[in-house]
């Protein structure tokens, strides 16, 4: 965990050697990550067109931010209220969720699982949400008060855009939509609420190193106006701008691995700053463990061509996720 006040030089294991300086120099402007409108996706009139700006930001990007999505703004802008609010607690509030050696789950940092590994400039509290079984209430706050109704409506108005999306986002590849909403209205979501607390030397650090998201899709809230998400376009990095009330959707390797490569999950990042703190709200999404993470049949034998990854249980898939993370071996086995 960082303790920020006073300090004025960063300790060495947050230093980063690889932290290229911001976008590349190049003579054209940076372009901006697409903005779909959830609206226009469900009306008629409209829908053709926001489906073909849907498959292409899915297949240029594999980011856009989400307008319209029919998420209240008053839930967001509680549940951006209420995580700053956990955030200010004390360190010694914050502690009484602290992860356990080994778990994710509760207040603390991603994964640590060696001496050498470079640390993020983040602090982070992680949280399997849904489906309701899966909760360990003893890491679910209670302070601010209320905090835990809010994380609960949330999470499942997020399972209703993450339904609705890749239903969509199905479509846009003439697969089943129907099929996909399913295995993502029963599927399991985890949520991640990140600090990146203000940093004495920004261009040094990552609050998150370069990664792509093993989910089916990722779905995140900036609770302000500072940038910091990044994501890869091109061999640049593009920075996400929030957009008030938008939801920025991030497609994970799993829909990668469905499309068979036609949508890309991007690698993406976060960069920290020296004046601000910035928060940010984020929801993993996975389709139920009997969905076998492979290339969509139908789209292999409709366009005749060969699957390009192998096809892996729900399980196996998750466990090469774990051995990537201790051994760095590539982890999307590729034929
Ligand atoms: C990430 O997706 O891992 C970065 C999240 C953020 O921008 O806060
Ligand atoms: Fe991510």
């Amino acid at each position: 965990l960082i303790v920020v006040e006073q300090i004025e030089t960063v300790p060495p294991r947050y230093i980063r050697e690889d932290v290229a300086d911001y976008p590349a120099p190049s003579d054209k402007p940076l372009p901006c990550v697409p903005l779909i409108d959830m609206a226009k996706l469900v009306e008629l009139e409209h829908q053709e067109v926001e489906l073909q700006k849907l498959h292409a930001a899915c297949r240029d990007w594999g980011v856009f931010q989400l307008v319209n999505h029919g998420v209240s703004g008053e839930l967001l802008r509680d549940m951006k209220k209420r995580t700053q609010e956990f955030f200010d607690l004390p360190l010694q509030e914050k502690k009484r969720y602290e992860q356990k050696p080994g778990g994710l789950e509760g207040y603390g940092q991603h994964f640590v699982i060696s001496e050498e590994q470079k640390l993020e400039w983040c602090d982070m509290f992680f949280l399997r949400t849904l489906p309701t079984q899966v909760r360990n209430l003893e890491f679910w706050p209670g302070q601010p008060p209320s905090y835990r109704d809010t994380i609960d409506t949330y999470s499942k108005d997020m399972r209703k855009v993450a339904v609705s999306m890749v239903g969509y986002i199905a479509t846009g590849l003439g697969l089943d939509a129907e099929e996909f909403s399913k295995a993502y209205q029963d599927g399991k979501y985890q949520l991640r609420l990140n600090c990146y607390p203000l940093c004495p030397e920004p261009k040094r650090v990552l609050g998150v190193a370069s990664h792509t998201d093993i989910t089916g899709i990722t779905l995140l809230l900036d609770c302000g106006e500072m940038p910091g998400l990044q994501v890869l376009k091109d061999g640049q990095w593009v920075s996400v701008k929030p957009v008030s009330d938008a939801i920025v959707v991030n497609l994970g390797n799993i829909l990668e691995i469905m499309s068979n490569g036609i949508y890309k999950a991007p690698y993406h990042r976060a960069v920290v700053d020296r004046r601000k703190e910035r928060l940010s709200i984020v929801t993993f999404c996975y389709p139920t463990s009997d969905v076998e993470i492979g290339p969509a049949k139908e789209l292999i034998n409709k366009t005749g061509n060969l699957p390009l990854y192998k096809t892996l249980t729900h399980e196996e898939y998750l466990s090469r996720f774990f051995n990537w993370k201790l051994d760095r071996v590539p982890f999307i086995d590729t034929l």
